[in-house]
């Protein structure tokens, strides 16, 4: 099998990545990534040599690009978004321009190819957010999405699941909750904090730091599409969760405990502006019809996480000094 992989050098791409790799070793990949500032091809070093695996710097909205990179491949693994709500907020052009018009280019492109297999990552925020005590989200869940970001994807998601109506496009879909593990960007939660707390520096909980996420390890995820990608059902959703719902402050107790730091690290800071007060996930889908489930626990996760970026200062040290960017602009072009 040959796969189009898109947004491969980011956090839960190249996990995939090397998740496909290592356990297909017949199985061809092309990585099309645009090395945003998420974007880091030192997640990939260990498999960059690998016969089997192709890295191409690129954009999935550029129309000759991707059609010449699809007519080759079976199946296109859509990865490739700007992900961070934060960044939303500040500055939403790049949202739309990379997740509703890039997603919409890859499926033109899949289209015209004969009908591409189209897997799109998508995520749990589409719902919009729940209330303490509500039903979790499942595939039936109305969208209604909160921040630009969510309102991105939620297009993207409709865009593809209009090109299996209109067009028969051969397309599956899944929404996750919040993933973490390693090679996590040090903007979310997880990477910040343990960073910030690996350099001395306070961590800032927004608000009273008592929302809710449905937290699932990366490698449980990658699981799961590769689940999907093999033997998911044609125009189907399939949610994707932890079974594993933390507050932010439980989330920041937990890995303050890991390093043996106490609370006063912590610095209360202003809430983000629309900020989503609970997700959860029922992935009773996926876990009846194609023997889904995460692997791993929550301790056995967290333990791995902080352990991770402890063993590996040097590559969040680059990225928060900004030196890894200097490296793409030598390589690459800026
Ligand atoms: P990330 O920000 O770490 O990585 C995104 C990658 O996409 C980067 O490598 C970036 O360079 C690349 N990219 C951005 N714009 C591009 C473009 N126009 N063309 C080609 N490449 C481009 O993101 P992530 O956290 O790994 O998320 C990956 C996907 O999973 C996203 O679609 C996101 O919406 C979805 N998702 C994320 C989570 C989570 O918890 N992180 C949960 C559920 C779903
Ligand atoms: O639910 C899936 C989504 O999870 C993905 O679609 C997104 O791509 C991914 O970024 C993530 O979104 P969140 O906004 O939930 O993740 P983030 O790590 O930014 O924040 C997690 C929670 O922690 C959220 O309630 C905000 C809070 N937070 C975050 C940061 C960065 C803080 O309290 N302080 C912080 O500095």
């Amino acid at each position: 099998m040959k796969l189009l992989i898109t947004g491969g050098a980011g956090f839960i791409g190249s996990n995939f990545v090397r998740h496909i790799l290592n356990k297909y070793p017949d199985y061809q990949v092309i990585n099309l990534d645009l090395l945003t500032y998420a974007g880091n091809l030192e997640n990939l070093r260990d498999i960059e040599k690998n016969q089997n695996y192709q890295f191409v710097k690129g954009d999935i909205a550029d129309k000759k690009l991707v059609g010449d990179l699809v007519k080759d491949v079976d199946v296109i693994v859509n990865f490739a978004a700007e992900s961070h709500v934060d960044r939303s907020i500040l500055d939403s052009a790049a949202f739309i321009r990379t997740n509703v018009v890039g997603t919409h280019n890859l499926l033109e492109a899949a289209k015209n190819a004969g009908g591409k297999r189209f897997h799109h990552v998508s995520t749990d925020e589409v719902f919009g957010h729940l209330e303490p005590g509500d039903p979790a989200f499942n595939e039936s869940t109305p969208y209604a999405p909160r921040s630009p970001y969510s309102a991105s994807k939620a297009a993207s998601d409709h865009l593809v699941r209009a090109y299996f109506h209109t067009f028969g496009l051969p397309v599956t879909i899944s929404n996750c909750s919040n993933n973490y593990g390693p090679f996590q960007f040090p903007e979310k939660l997880h990477g910040l904090f343990i960073t910030n707390l690996l350099e001395g520096k306070k961590i800032p909980v927004y608000g009273d730091g008592t929302q809710v996420r449905d937290w699932l390890f990366v490698e449980d995820h990658c699981g799961a599409i590769d689940k999907i990608i093999h033997d998911g059902k044609i125009g189907e959703t399939y949610c994707v969760g932890g079974d594993c719902e933390k507050p932010n402050i439980g989330i920041t107790r937990k890995i303050l405990e890991i390093l043996g730091k106490d609370e006063e690290m912590i610095e209360y800071v202003k809430d983000r502006p629309g900020h989503d007060r609970r997700y959860a996930i029922n992935f009773g889908k996926i876990k009846r019809e194609l023997g889904w489930e995460p692997k791993t626990d929550f301790d056995t996760g967290m333990k791995k996480t902080v352990e991770w970026y402890q063993a590996n200062e040097a590559w969040w040290r680059d990225i928060k000094s900004g030196e890894y960017l200097k490296y793409y602009e030598k390589q690459y072009g800026k």
